[in-house]
Protein backbone atom coordinates (compact mmCIF):
# COMPACT_ATOMS: atom_id res chain seq x y z
CA UNK A 1 0.00 0.00 0.00
CA UNK A 2 1.29 3.50 -0.83
CA UNK A 3 2.16 6.12 1.96
CA UNK A 4 -0.60 8.81 1.99
CA UNK A 5 1.28 12.00 0.78
CA UNK A 6 2.31 14.35 3.39
CA UNK A 7 1.52 18.08 3.31
CA UNK A 8 2.95 20.70 5.87
CA UNK A 9 0.90 23.33 6.94
CA UNK A 10 2.44 26.09 8.81
CA UNK A 11 0.09 29.04 10.52
CA UNK A 12 2.59 32.31 11.20
CA UNK A 13 1.16 34.39 13.35
CA UNK A 14 2.24 35.92 16.71
CA UNK A 15 -1.21 35.90 18.81
CA UNK A 16 -2.23 32.73 17.61
CA UNK A 17 1.28 31.18 18.57
CA UNK A 18 0.56 32.82 21.87
CA UNK A 19 -3.29 31.08 22.26
CA UNK A 20 -4.44 34.85 22.25
CA UNK A 21 -6.66 33.88 18.99
CA UNK A 22 -7.91 31.11 17.04
CA UNK A 23 -6.04 29.68 14.15
CA UNK A 24 -8.00 30.31 11.36
CA UNK A 25 -5.41 30.18 8.29
CA UNK A 26 -4.56 26.62 9.29
CA UNK A 27 -7.85 25.19 9.55
CA UNK A 28 -9.23 26.58 6.22
CA UNK A 29 -5.96 25.41 4.51
CA UNK A 30 -7.23 21.58 5.73
CA UNK A 31 -10.68 22.19 4.47
CA UNK A 32 -9.53 23.17 0.77
CA UNK A 33 -6.48 20.48 0.66
CA UNK A 34 -9.58 18.02 1.47
CA UNK A 35 -11.91 19.18 -1.22
CA UNK A 36 -9.18 19.14 -3.84
CA UNK A 37 -7.37 15.88 -2.87
CA UNK A 38 -8.87 12.35 -4.52
CA UNK A 39 -5.16 10.91 -3.21
CA UNK A 40 -4.73 9.98 0.75
CA UNK A 41 -2.77 12.54 2.89
CA UNK A 42 -2.51 13.71 6.03
CA UNK A 43 -1.37 17.16 7.19
CA UNK A 44 1.48 18.50 9.75
CA UNK A 45 0.38 21.20 11.26
CA UNK A 46 2.62 23.77 13.11
CA UNK A 47 1.81 27.17 14.63
CA UNK A 48 4.56 29.45 15.09
CA UNK A 49 5.30 32.88 15.83
CA UNK A 50 6.14 35.41 12.65
CA UNK A 51 10.24 35.16 13.92
CA UNK A 52 12.36 34.51 10.29
CA UNK A 53 14.70 31.98 12.17
CA UNK A 54 11.74 30.09 13.18
CA UNK A 55 9.57 29.77 10.50
CA UNK A 56 12.61 28.70 8.58
CA UNK A 57 13.12 26.19 11.07
CA UNK A 58 10.12 25.16 10.71
CA UNK A 59 10.16 24.92 6.95
CA UNK A 60 13.71 22.92 7.12
CA UNK A 61 11.65 20.08 9.35
CA UNK A 62 8.55 19.32 7.10
CA UNK A 63 11.29 19.53 4.51
CA UNK A 64 14.07 16.91 5.33
CA UNK A 65 12.51 15.46 8.37
CA UNK A 66 8.96 15.41 8.15
CA UNK A 67 9.24 14.22 4.34
CA UNK A 68 6.60 16.24 2.94
CA UNK A 69 6.13 16.89 -0.50
CA UNK A 70 3.70 19.98 -0.36
CA UNK A 71 4.78 22.75 2.24
CA UNK A 72 2.36 25.66 2.73
CA UNK A 73 2.52 28.85 5.12
CA UNK A 74 -1.16 31.32 5.89
CA UNK A 75 -0.05 34.27 7.41
CA UNK A 76 3.26 36.76 7.21
CA UNK A 77 3.40 37.92 3.75
CA UNK A 78 2.26 41.68 4.09
CA UNK A 79 4.45 45.00 4.55
CA UNK A 80 4.44 45.32 8.32
CA UNK A 81 7.49 44.79 10.47
CA UNK A 82 6.90 41.69 11.73
CA UNK A 83 5.98 40.12 8.04
CA UNK A 84 8.71 37.99 6.95
CA UNK A 85 7.13 34.91 5.83
CA UNK A 86 8.73 35.11 2.09
CA UNK A 87 11.97 35.78 3.76
CA UNK A 88 12.47 33.17 5.64
CA UNK A 89 10.88 30.58 2.75
CA UNK A 90 13.30 32.38 0.23
CA UNK A 91 15.93 31.63 3.44
CA UNK A 92 15.37 27.62 3.16
CA UNK A 93 14.77 27.21 -1.08
CA UNK A 94 17.26 26.67 -3.29
CA UNK A 95 15.18 27.57 -6.34
CA UNK A 96 12.13 29.95 -5.98
CA UNK A 97 9.14 29.52 -8.29
CA UNK A 98 8.03 33.32 -9.10
CA UNK A 99 4.89 32.41 -10.87
CA UNK A 100 3.21 31.28 -7.94
CA UNK A 101 2.79 34.85 -6.28
CA UNK A 102 2.27 36.26 -9.98
CA UNK A 103 -0.60 34.23 -10.07
CA UNK A 104 -2.00 34.47 -6.49
CA UNK A 105 -1.76 38.47 -6.93
CA UNK A 106 -3.14 38.41 -10.12
CA UNK A 107 -6.10 36.42 -8.70
CA UNK A 108 -6.34 38.36 -5.46
CA UNK A 109 -6.17 41.60 -7.44
CA UNK A 110 -9.73 40.38 -8.81
CA UNK A 111 -11.51 40.89 -5.56
CA UNK A 112 -9.47 43.37 -3.82
CA UNK A 113 -6.83 46.69 -4.08
CA UNK A 114 -4.85 45.59 -1.31
CA UNK A 115 -3.67 42.72 -2.65
CA UNK A 116 -0.85 44.34 -4.25
CA UNK A 117 0.34 44.15 -0.30
CA UNK A 118 1.11 40.57 -1.01
CA UNK A 119 4.43 39.36 -0.95
CA UNK A 120 3.83 35.73 -1.73
CA UNK A 121 6.15 33.39 -3.02
CA UNK A 122 7.11 30.00 -3.22
CA UNK A 123 10.06 27.52 -3.87
CA UNK A 124 11.87 24.60 -3.74
CA UNK A 125 13.70 22.83 -1.55
CA UNK A 126 15.15 19.26 -1.82
CA UNK A 127 11.97 17.52 -3.03
CA UNK A 128 9.56 20.08 -1.63
CA UNK A 129 7.83 22.88 -2.76
CA UNK A 130 6.83 25.45 -0.43
CA UNK A 131 3.75 27.93 -1.12
CA UNK A 132 3.25 31.32 0.78
CA UNK A 133 -0.39 31.56 1.01
CA UNK A 134 -2.65 34.40 2.29
CA UNK A 135 -3.58 35.13 6.09
CA UNK A 136 -7.24 35.16 5.22
CA UNK A 137 -9.20 32.39 4.78
CA UNK A 138 -11.68 33.67 1.58
CA UNK A 139 -8.32 34.66 0.20
CA UNK A 140 -6.63 31.34 0.77
CA UNK A 141 -9.86 29.63 -1.04
CA UNK A 142 -9.31 31.51 -3.91
CA UNK A 143 -5.54 31.19 -4.30
CA UNK A 144 -5.25 27.85 -3.72
CA UNK A 145 -7.95 27.64 -7.05
CA UNK A 146 -5.77 28.88 -8.81
CA UNK A 147 -2.27 27.58 -7.95
CA UNK A 148 -3.32 23.96 -7.31
CA UNK A 149 -3.59 23.40 -10.90
CA UNK A 150 -0.08 23.05 -11.39
CA UNK A 151 0.90 21.67 -8.02
CA UNK A 152 0.90 17.95 -8.87
CA UNK A 153 2.89 18.14 -11.91
CA UNK A 154 5.38 19.85 -10.09
CA UNK A 155 5.65 17.57 -7.25
CA UNK A 156 5.81 15.02 -9.98
CA UNK A 157 8.83 16.48 -11.41
CA UNK A 158 10.50 16.84 -7.46
CA UNK A 159 10.01 13.01 -8.29
CA UNK A 160 6.99 13.28 -5.11
CA UNK A 161 3.99 11.05 -4.58
CA UNK A 162 1.42 10.86 -7.65
CA UNK A 163 -1.63 13.15 -6.83
CA UNK A 164 -4.91 13.05 -7.79
CA UNK A 165 -7.45 16.28 -7.47
CA UNK A 166 -11.00 16.24 -7.68
CA UNK A 167 -12.04 17.24 -11.40
CA UNK A 168 -14.99 18.79 -10.51
CA UNK A 169 -13.40 21.13 -7.59
CA UNK A 170 -9.67 22.00 -8.75
CA UNK A 171 -8.57 19.44 -11.80
CA UNK A 172 -4.85 19.31 -11.64
CA UNK A 173 -2.85 19.99 -15.06
CA UNK A 174 -0.34 17.34 -16.34
CA UNK A 175 1.34 17.64 -19.93
CA UNK A 176 -0.18 14.29 -21.85
CA UNK A 177 3.11 12.44 -21.35
CA UNK A 178 2.94 13.02 -17.71
CA UNK A 179 2.72 9.06 -16.79
CA UNK A 180 2.05 7.69 -13.33
CA UNK A 181 5.05 5.77 -11.81
N1 LIG B 1 -5.73 38.60 -1.08
C1 LIG B 1 -7.07 38.39 -1.12
N2 LIG B 1 -7.57 37.57 -2.08
N3 LIG B 1 -7.90 38.96 -0.20
C2 LIG B 1 -7.42 39.81 0.77
O1 LIG B 1 -8.22 40.29 1.60
N4 LIG B 1 -5.44 40.92 1.73
C3 LIG B 1 -4.18 41.57 1.31
C4 LIG B 1 -3.19 40.59 0.71
N5 LIG B 1 -3.84 39.63 -0.13
C5 LIG B 1 -6.02 40.08 0.82
C6 LIG B 1 -5.19 39.43 -0.13
C7 LIG B 1 -3.57 42.34 2.35
S1 LIG B 1 -4.43 43.70 2.94
C8 LIG B 1 -2.32 42.07 2.85
S2 LIG B 1 -1.55 43.10 3.93
C9 LIG B 1 -1.64 40.82 2.54
O2 LIG B 1 -2.43 39.94 1.72
C10 LIG B 1 -1.42 40.19 3.90
O3 LIG B 1 -0.94 38.94 3.89
P1 LIG B 1 -0.80 38.11 5.28
O4 LIG B 1 -2.15 38.01 5.87
O5 LIG B 1 -0.26 36.82 4.79
O6 LIG B 1 0.17 38.86 6.13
Amino acid sequence: MTQPARIGIVTVSDRASRGEYEDKGGPAIEVELTKILLSEWEAVTVVIPDERKLIAEALIDLCDHEGCCLVVTTGGTGPAKRDVTPEATLDVCEKPMPGFGELMRAVSLKSVPTAILSRQVAGIRGKSLIVNLPGNPPAIHDCMLAVFPAIPYCIDLLEGPWLDTDPAYCAAFRPKHAKKK
